[in-house]
Parts: structure tokens; sequence; C-alpha cells
């Protein structure tokens, strides 16, 4: 089939690469002339695993070009997919200009019967208001543009894995046409044992929301227990255990730390809190899913206090930057939120990420940036693991305890062995669980 994607970005660059590694004929298109040129020459525009090998196959295969015109992905394409970005307003309501833009864009370029498909995360309602802006543009009841909800459930860092092989694929559309064209799509991926789930559009467009927001829930939820914990003196991660030995509940997301980051989680709660208030319905859980989020940052901090008295003239390495590992995305980051706070109490803060280290840096204003995590923890007071890179498993814990100032090390993730740490010398300070100190000693530094 010939598809068209309206954005490269994140979301809009996989389903151009998914698409078209099933044998599609994908157009993919950007407003951004250099990420286009980019995309031609088989650079991707962030670092996802194998985005620029599976890139550079397509290209070579042919079935996927791209261009700036939108016409081109738009004229002729049995499916055109909206990828735009909508970030939040600095109410947290999702901005949809761009959304609008590319409806109005499509109305212009449609040439035949044409199925238009929203892929970003939108709120409930827009797939009727791109159908509007549809009518509008093209001043005529036309029943040859039909809109669909296909929203994605990819996740960063394992996105090409997420997208050949998804757990669930989710349409929702108005007429049994519509879903006919779209079952055409994604019968290759049904195929291979996805299940395709048919619902309405307004259910589609909710689901997305309620997906992420219940994610977060948990995450938030785990975290409430580790502060719970740490006031209790339990550990959380056995709670955790206990908790997902219930096949109701289940160990996924169960895990503490700083809490989520993401171009996706804090945007989308807040929106989804935002559309509940528009629809006269007051979500308020989500407003605390949101504020137990922020409070595991600024436990992380207290952690630091405790264990170095006064911020000031303290330097501070963090290790890891990304808001995940597997990506050099630092959009809404835990690691940033926290080196803006010290920063603003006086430390110095010293960051490496294996990944996101000049993201990071052309983020916030006043982070150092290192070469190596080695390079970071030379003279700091502390160290503070971030983001879970597997690679921070492998660190030479006594070389370490060696360079820095002071042997202190806060594990945001609770991802390393607490007590192989401690062995080498340092305090171990993990987010619920009880302190580890230094081997041969009798307390925390
Ligand atoms: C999330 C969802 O998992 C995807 O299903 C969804 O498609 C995507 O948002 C989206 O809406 O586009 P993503 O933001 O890539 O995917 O990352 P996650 O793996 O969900 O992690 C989000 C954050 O939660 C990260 O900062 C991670 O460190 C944190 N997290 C995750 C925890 O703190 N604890 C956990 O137990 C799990």
């Amino acid at each position: 089939m010939r598809v068209g994607v309206l954005g490269t970005g994140h979301v809009g660059l996989i389903t151009c690469l998914s698409l078209a590694a099933v044998g599609h004929r994908v157009v993919g298109t950007d407003t951004d002339g250099d990420k286009i040129r980019a995309l031609r020459d088989g650079h991707a525009p962030f670092f996802e695993p194998r985005a620029e090998e599976v890139l550079d196959r397509c290209l070579r295969q042919g079935n996927l070009v791209f261009s700036e015109r939108t016409s081109d992905a738009v004229s002729g394409a049995d499916v055109v997919f909206i990828c735009v970005g909508t970030p939040p307003r600095t109410t947290g309501e999702a901005n949809l200009a761009a959304v609008e833009g590319a409806a109005r864009q499509v109305a212009r370029a449609a040439d035949g019967p044409l199925v238009v498909a929203e892929k970003s995360t939108v709120p409930a309602g827009t797939a009727d208001r791109i159908k509007r802006t549809i009518v509008l543009e093209r001043r005529e009841l036309d029943d040859t543009v039909e809109v669909v909800s296909n929203p994605e459930f990819l996740r960063e860092g394992s996105a090409l894995q997420d997208a050949h092989h998804p757990d669930r694929i989710l349409v929702g559309a108005a007429s049994d046409p519509a879903f006919e064209v779209m079952r055409r799509l994604y019968a290759p991926f049904v195929k291979r044992g996805a299940r395709l789930i048919e619902t309405d559009i307004a259910t589609a467009e909710l689901a997305k929301h309620a997906c992420n927001a219940f994610l977060a829930l948990k995450i938030s939820y785990v975290n409430a227990l580790a502060r719970m914990c740490e006031r209790a003196g339990g550990d959380v991660e056995a709670v955790a255990d206990v908790m997902g030995a219930d096949p109701r509940i289940g160990r996924d997301f169960l895990n503490a730390g700083l809490g989520y980051g993401g171009y996706c989680f804090p945007k989308d709660l807040v929106a989804f809190e935002r559309l509940g208030a528009q629809l006269g319905y007051d979500f308020r859980l989500l407003a605390e899913v949101v504020r137990i989020n922020e409070q595991a940052v600024e436990a992380a901090v207290d952690k630091i206090h405790d264990a170095l008295w006064n911020l000031e003239g303290k330097r501070i390495a963090l290790f890891g930057l990304a808001f995940k590992p597997g990506t050099d995305d630092v959009r809404f980051s835990q690691a940033l939120a926290l080196a803006q706070r010290l920063l603003a109490q006086g430390a110095s803060v010293v960051g490496y990420d294996p990944h996101a280290t000049q993201n990071a840096a052309a983020a916030l204003d006043g982070l150092e940036v290192a070469e190596s995590a080695y390079e970071a923890a030379r003279d700091a007071h502390c160290i503070v693991l971030c983001t879970d890179w597997e690679e921070f498993r492998e660190l030479d814990l006594t070389k370490l305890a060696e360079i820095v100032a002071y042997p202190v090390l806060v594990d945001g993730r609770n991802f390393l062995n607490g007590p192989r740490v401690a062995a080498s010398g340092f305090t171990y300070h993990a987010m619920g669980r009880p302190p580890i100190a230094p081997a041969g000693t009798a307390s925390g530094a």
C-alpha cells in the first residue's frame, strides 16, 4: 500500500521504518528541511537502537523516500499518518496547532480516497476536529477522506522492536471501509501475532492516554511506597517483588527511583487531567501522580543533603542524563530536574551519559559534561546514578572510590548492587531502601 507520514520525529520516523520494512511504499515528510536531507543520507535525527541500520536498508530497497513537500506524501496515498508534535501549552493542555496545520495540508493535497490516521498522542475529540478542518478546507462534505485514530505504544529505546512486534495495534474508526484499509495495512503484523483491537474513535483516543496515565500511576505508587519504606525502615524492592508476584498487579513499572520523565508521561498526564477538566470531570488522582513524581526528585536531593550537609561548593556527578536508557532524549529528564535543583542550591554539577551528553549540555545552562563516568566522578563529593544504562553495572568501583572527593553514591534507580558498592568503600544510598555503610565502618558517611 502507499503510505504518507507527516512528521519524522520519534513517532513518525519509526512509523516510516516499520511500515516500509514490511513492504509498504512510504513517503515521510517534515517541515524541517535539514532533517529531511539528513534522513535521505541515512542519518536519524535522534539515537534509537537499530534505527539507522533499518533506515539504510529501506532507503536502498527504494520503498522509503523523504520529501519536504506534504503533497508528495498525500497524493496517491491510501493512508496518511499525522505524527507531528503536540507540545504542552503553559496551561498543560496539548498544543494541537501542528495537528491542525497537518490536517489542512492533507485536505489541500488529497486527490482520491484516503484514510487519515492520527498517531500523535492527542486528547479525545481530535479526530473529529481533524475531520471538520478537512471539510472546511475542502469546502465540501466529503466522504472520500476518512479520519481514524491509531495511537502508538512505542517505548523509546526499544521503539523498533515494539513497532516490528507490537503486542497490540489499536484502531478507532467510524466506518467499515476505514477499518478495512487499516486491516490491510497492518495484515503483516497481525500475521506475526499482533492483536488488532478495533474501537470507536473516542475510545481509541482515550485508551492511549489511559495506558500512559496508568503506567505513570504505577510508578508514582511505588515511589510513594519508597517514601513509606524510608520512614518505616522497609525495602521497597522487596515490597514491589511481593506485589509483583500477584499476577493481578504485575511487577512491571514498579521500579522505584527518581520517577518518570520523557516526552510522553509528563505531558500526557497533565493533558489528560486538563481534558477531564474540560469535560467537567475532576480527575485529581492524576495531579497526585504528578506531585509524587516531583517528590521523588526531592527525595534524592534530601539524601544528597543528608550525606553532604551544605551543597555550596560541593561537586555532584550525575551518571546518566537521558530520561531512560537506550535514548539520547533528555526532554523532561529527571536527571536534569535534579541537576537544576542542585545547581540552584550552589553545587556544581557534572554529568555523563553514553548518548545524551550533548543534548543535556544544550538543555541546561550551568551543567558541565564529561566524556566518561570516571572523568565526571573525579573530585566529586557525591555520585548520583540517574539513568539505568547497562554500562554503569560494569564500572570499576574501586577506581571510582579512589578518584572521588567523598565516597558517597546515591542510586537514583536502585540499579547497582548495594553491598558491592559499599564493599568498594562507598556509602550507598538507594531509593526506598536502607542505606549501606562502607565496608569496615559502623555507619554511613
Ligand atoms: C511510554 C510508554 O511506555 C509507551 O507505551 C508509550 O507508547 C510512550 O510512552 C508514548 O506515549 O509515546 P517511553 O516514554 O518511551 O514510553 O518510556 P517508558 O519506558 O514508559 O519510561 C518512562 C519513564 O518512566 C522513564 O523515565 C523511566 O525511567 C520511568 N520508569 C519506568 C520508572 O521510573 N519506573 C518504572 O518501573 C518504569
